[in-house]
């Protein structure tokens, strides 16, 4: 939720600045902005909309300047205008900021009073003002950032320049994620380290309180507490390839393309040759536990839904689900025996994070499913399990999701081994059958043209239903929300057993239905809720397997036909139609796939 990038350089930063930006507008592409340093005078250009349109500025107004900041903008406070993009400038300073100042309003009616008023209407240029303020009364930069910190309540990453400083660059982390790049004689400050992949592997991240002095020769790193802290520099390797739409349209399409090879990178992490689970770390004993609190946000919470059902039947834990959202207001009861797992593609989605300190401020065991391994999620974990999705660009969480699922698997089925709720040879079933799971994947990826034909029909729906039972009703939660968030379409999903309690109200010829229903033990009863649409002239797009096909295919509008899969695992195939459904139906309307409109990947406010 909003990128920021700062350069310190030994060329023109402008372009440099810009190819970072485009790294970074995953994070919000409301407005971007980028300011430099140039013969000791600060400037900027800055435009309303995607980075392309910053881009035409600076064709046509270049910046020069070899010390610079960029900001991609996921709006909070203040409509997305040009006054409102970031960088902000006061007077000598320039500054961008991912996070939100909370104390702002107190903060803007205080400088008002000794005359300083802002332009825009962000909490941002509070900060600027603040810093310009202290400067004009004779602190020197390292200074003035110092007391403006002290002042501020909220969540940010804050990078400043400064007028008549060419060899400066203050960042600042609290609640938003920021990384430093050490290049030979050039540094670089980011929210991401694949923003400074183009530059440089050698990466040091800030702590929680950090805040950074930097200069080409290095970075000067001091804790909360104002102490200097010794923050090691790592070496990560982000492949350009990985952040490629490697030939295909959208990332989305990529990103769902690639699931079969990211399963299978998952898989082998965590099982051995002869079929073990192995586990970094000291370890993990489920036989400890007596509930499992999961939560997480959007997509990642539907995947905890799934991983409930499998904790539960396969290995007798009871679990409870929330949204961090809600779970971190309501002070929920942590008793002894609890651990509680969180589930996060970003590692840094701010409801889960703060639901996180919650629950270790209560004693549980933390553990954590990421897929970005050095999040803030993964870091203040007991035990973090990486995904291995790979950076996922396009803001509708795909690989993400179904690599989530398979780590959730693979943990509840070393829960069932520990807690002995199933005998050896049903694990190894149960091993065997989800380790064909990103063969068949490869194979459900081939509906993408039967998807593309129904979807132009979808496409003229205004609202849309989905429907599912057990195991397949978080899968209907996940097809809607995919669909809405990319479509534009009104979606809603149901429990099937739930339709006749309300919902069916709804259910008429303009309303398509889509049931997700492999042919398990629930097939029959998701089968007659669907004879009840049909019965009421609702249009039922089945998605099913073959057996579910030669069973119930009569009467149905449209049908989508998966290979068999063994019924636990069915959720993990099934994302892939829920998938390609939204993304063709997407494309049919004409949205924008990668960056819908309002939203944002790695929602760090809450
Ligand atoms: C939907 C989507 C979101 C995220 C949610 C949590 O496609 O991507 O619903 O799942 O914002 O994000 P993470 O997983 O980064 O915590």
């Amino acid at each position: 939720m909003c990128g920021i990038i700062g350069i310190l350089g030994s060329h023109e930063v402008a372009p440099l600045l810009v190819e970072s930006l485009k790294r970074l507008e995953y994070r919000g592409y409301d407005s971007a902005g980028i300011a430099t340093v140039n013969e000791g005078r600060l400037d900027r250009r800055r435009a309303v909309g995607k980075l392309v349109n910053l881009s035409d500025v600076l064709v046509h107004d270049p910046l020069p300047g070899h010390a610079g900041i960029g900001h991609t903008r996921w709006a909070t406070h203040g409509v997305p205008a040009e006054r409102n993009a970031h960088p902000h400038r006061a007077g000598r300073v320039s500054v961008v900021h991912n996070g939100i100042i909370e104390n702002f309003r107190e903060l803007r009616a205080w400088l008002a009073d000794r005359g300083l008023v802002q332009e825009s209407d962000t909490d941002t240029e509070t900060v600027a003002l603040l810093a310009n303020l202290f400067l004009s009364e004779g602190a020197s930069p390292e200074e003035a950032v110092e007391m403006t910190l002290q002042r501020l309540h909220g969540a940010y990453a804050l990078l400043f320049i400064f007028e008549g400083e060419e060899d400066l660059l203050i960042a600042a982390r609290k609640g938003s994620p920021l990384a430093i790049g050490h290049g030979d004689g050039e540094m670089f400050v980011g929210s991401d380290a694949i923003a400074l992949a183009p530059f440089t592997s050698r990466i040091t991240y800030l702590e929680e309180g950090d805040w950074a002095v930097v200069t080409r020769a290095g970075a000067r790193i001091k804790d909360g507490a104002g102490r200097l802290a010794n923050r090691p520099a790592k070496t990560i390797q982000i492949e350009s390839a990985q952040v490629d739409k490697a030939g295909h349209r959208h990332f989305m399409a990529k990103e769902i393309a690639e699931q079969p090879s990211r399963l299978t990178t998952a898989l082998n992490h965590y099982l051995a040759e002869d079929g073990t689970f192995r586990l970094p770390g000291q370890g993990l004993d489920f036989r400890a536990m007596d509930r499992l609190t999961m939560v997480a946000c959007g997509t990642a919470s539907y995947a905890c839904l799934v991983a409930k059902y499998w904790f539960e039947q396969i290995a007798g834990l009871p679990v409870d689900v929330d949204v961090a959202s809600e779970f971190r207001y309501r002070e929920p009861p942590i008793p002894p025996r609890t651990a509680a797992l969180f589930v996060s593609q970003s590692g840094e989605t701010a409801d889960t994070l703060a639901a996180l300190r919650y629950c270790r401020d209560k004693a549980a065991t933390i553990l954590s499913v990421v897929n970005v391994a050095e999040s803030s999620i993964a870091r203040e974990s007991d035990l973090a399990l990486p995904i291995l999705a790979g950076p996922e660009i396009g803001v509708a969480s795909t690989k993400a999701f179904s690599c989530q699922l398979v780590v959730l698997a693979l943990l509840a089925l070393e829960a069932g081994r520990q807690r002995g709720h199933m005998d050896e040879a049903t694990h190894a079933e149960r091993l065997a059958a989800l380790r064909s799971i990103p063969g068949l994947v490869n194979h459900a990826l081939g509906l993408s043209e039967a998807s593309d034909r129904v979807a132009a029909k979808l496409a003229e729906a205004r609202d849309i239903l989905f429907l599912g039972r057990g195991r397949m009703y978080p899968l209907a939660l996940e097809g809607a929300l995919k669909l809405k968030e990319i479509s534009y379409i009104h979606a809603e999903a149901y429990a099937s057993g739930e339709l006749k309690h309300g919902p069916i109200a709804l259910v008429d010829k303009s309303v398509p239905v889509i049931v997700m229903a492999p042919h398990d033990e629930l097939f029959d009863k998701t089968v007659s809720n669907m004879q009840e649409v049909m019965a009421r002239g609702g249009q039922v797009l089945l998605v099913t397997d073959r057996e579910g096909a030669n069973v119930a295919a009569h009467g149905v509008w449209e049908m989508l036909v998966l290979p068999d899969v063994a019924a636990l695992w069915a959720p993990i195939l099934y994302a892939v139609p829920a998938q390609l459904l939204a993304y063709h139906t997407a494309i049919a309307k004409g949205t924008d796939v990668d960056q819908p409109r309002n939203l944002a990947k790695s929602v760090t406010v809450e």
